[in-house]
């Protein structure tokens, strides 16, 4: 904890004081979300991204343990199974929609806390480690969300993991058995759906871990904030509790009114209707499509129609696909801008609103038809994705003239409400413009 003015923690009641002497667990809860750990003042509703993953994580964790009750992982059984916990188990009904709409959710939240990210610059340093872990878990959380879609045993389970393990047999040589490996056979079938259900069990555990190696990451510097500028004294920050408690409780209240909504109106719309027809291994679907929250990458995948003198064009496809991830891990030094936040960086702020609709259109394209004019749409968006990342970010930073920065947390916020007679009582808060101050 690099704040010298948090308060210290000291237990009032004795069993609290019995507990913290033996284990400093309260003291830890008190410091990483309590009155103890400060934060800046001025964060805005985007910084509630992050906790609302979290409640995400533990929806489906819970929904998820009770549907493992009475689920057979086996091709036999698996999709009456699942049908069976819908119609006879009590509230199973409930349990089955609040997980597969939670998938939706979770990746709604997650795209906005990213998205967030890219805009105010939280990947700069010193939150390197911070945005790595957050990939870390995404790439997880894609795989968790691959293997579950596969267990309903349904007509898009089925081809879904034929096409997606089918990437792998792309790679020369070693692809095929790789994809045979992956599969436990040259199809998808009981060994198949037995590890992945195995793994989808274990996955969303791993990715507890990680989001507590992310927060631990995150609470060395403390959190970033609108203006991008580091927090310089006690005047800059509030303690966690009882501002950010409640702000993000207020969140968490709007996300479980939508989430209602969409579970108890219309707890199909985001699913595919096929899903409901039993996995029929002679009888492909006309259009298979992942999920929603895998179409932008579906479509990057698709955009390769044409080998690439001995490559073939699927193998292009995959690695496009991969590198349009991994790509991200090196943003933090593929943008070299010493300013933070997308506020005070004027040309960056368009570029990124192009990189949004980017995204956008390749997601619509990626949840398309694979025909015209789709892929060779997919396949402009597709350059635009990576020309953001490797070109446009990196002549930006070099030759934006950024605007100029608070001198402080406290100015920003006391400027932008006009608050005159306060900021003078401030010590030290001129107004002159100090773009270094975001380093
Ligand atoms: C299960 C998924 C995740 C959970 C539970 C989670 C949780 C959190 C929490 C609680 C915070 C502090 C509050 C906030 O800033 O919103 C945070 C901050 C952050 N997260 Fe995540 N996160 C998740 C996924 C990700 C992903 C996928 C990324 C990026 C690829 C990411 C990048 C960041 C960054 C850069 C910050 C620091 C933001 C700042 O202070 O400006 N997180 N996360």
């Amino acid at each position: 904890m690099s704040f010298p003015w948090a308060e210290h923690y000291t237990p009032k009641h004795p069993a609290m004081q019995w507990i913290d002497e033996k284990l400093p667990l309260p003291r830890l809860v008190y410091n990483a979300v309590g009155a103890g750990y400060p934060v800046p003042r001025n964060l805005n509703y985007f910084w509630n991204f992050g906790v609302l993953a979290g409640l995400a994580l533990v929806i489906q964790i819970v929904t998820g343990v009770v549907m493992a009750m009475h689920y057979g992982a086996n091709t036999l059984v698996a999709f009456s199974t699942v049908e069976q916990t819908m119609r006879d188990v009590n509230a199973g009904w409930l349990m089955r929609y609040a997980h597969a709409n939670g998938a939706s959710f979770f990746f709604i939240v997650v795209y906005l806390h990213i998205f967030r990210g890219l805009y105010f610059g939280s990947y700069k340093a010193p939150r390197e480690m911070v945005w790595l872990l957050g990939l870390v878990i995404f790439l997880l959380m894609m795989a968790t969300a691959f293997m579950g879609y596969v267990l309903p045993w349904g007509q898009m389970s089925y081809w879904g993991a034929k096409v997606i393990t089918g990437l792998f047999g792309a790679i020369p040589v070693v692809g095929e058995p790789i994809q045979t490996w992956l599969l436990g056979g040259f199809a998808p079938g009981n060994a198949s759906l037995n590890r992945f259900f195995s793994l989808h069990f274990l996955l969303p555990f791993v990715i507890a871990a990680v989001v507590i190696l992310h927060i631990w990451a995150l609470h060395i510097p403390g959190s970033s904030n609108p203006t991008g500028v580091e927090v310089k004294g006690p005047q800059d920050t509030v303690p966690f509790h009882p501002y950010y408690t409640a702000k993000d409780g207020f969140g968490a209240g709007v996300f479980l009114i939508l989430f209602a909504i969409l579970l108890f109106f219309v707890p199909n719309f985001l699913g595919h209707p096929d899903n409901y027809i039993e996995a029929n291994p002679l009888s492909t679907p006309a259009h298979i499509v992942p999920e929603w929250y895998f179409w932008p990458f579906y479509a990057i995948l698709r955009a390769f129609t044409v080998d690439f003198f001995f490559v073939p064009a699927k193998l292009l496809g995959v690695l496009a696909m991969f590198a349009s991830i991994l790509l991200l891990f090196f943003l933090p030094w593929l943008d070299t801008s010493p300013v933070r936040s997308g506020n005070y960086r004027p040309t960056f702020k368009k570029f990124f609103w192009i990189l949004v609709l980017d995204v956008v259109v390749l997601g619509y394209c990626g949840g398309a038809p694979a025909e015209e004019p789709y892929v060779m749409i997919s396949q402009v968006a597709a350059a635009y994705y990576f020309a953001h990342f490797l070109i446009v970010l990196p002549l930006i930073s070099r030759f934006e003239k950024p605007l100029p920065l608070p001198n402080s947390i406290t100015e920003a916020v006391l400027n932008r409400y006009n608050i005159q007679g306060e900021q003078d009582a401030l010590p030290g808060m001129g107004s002159d413009p100090q773009p270094s101050n975001a380093g």
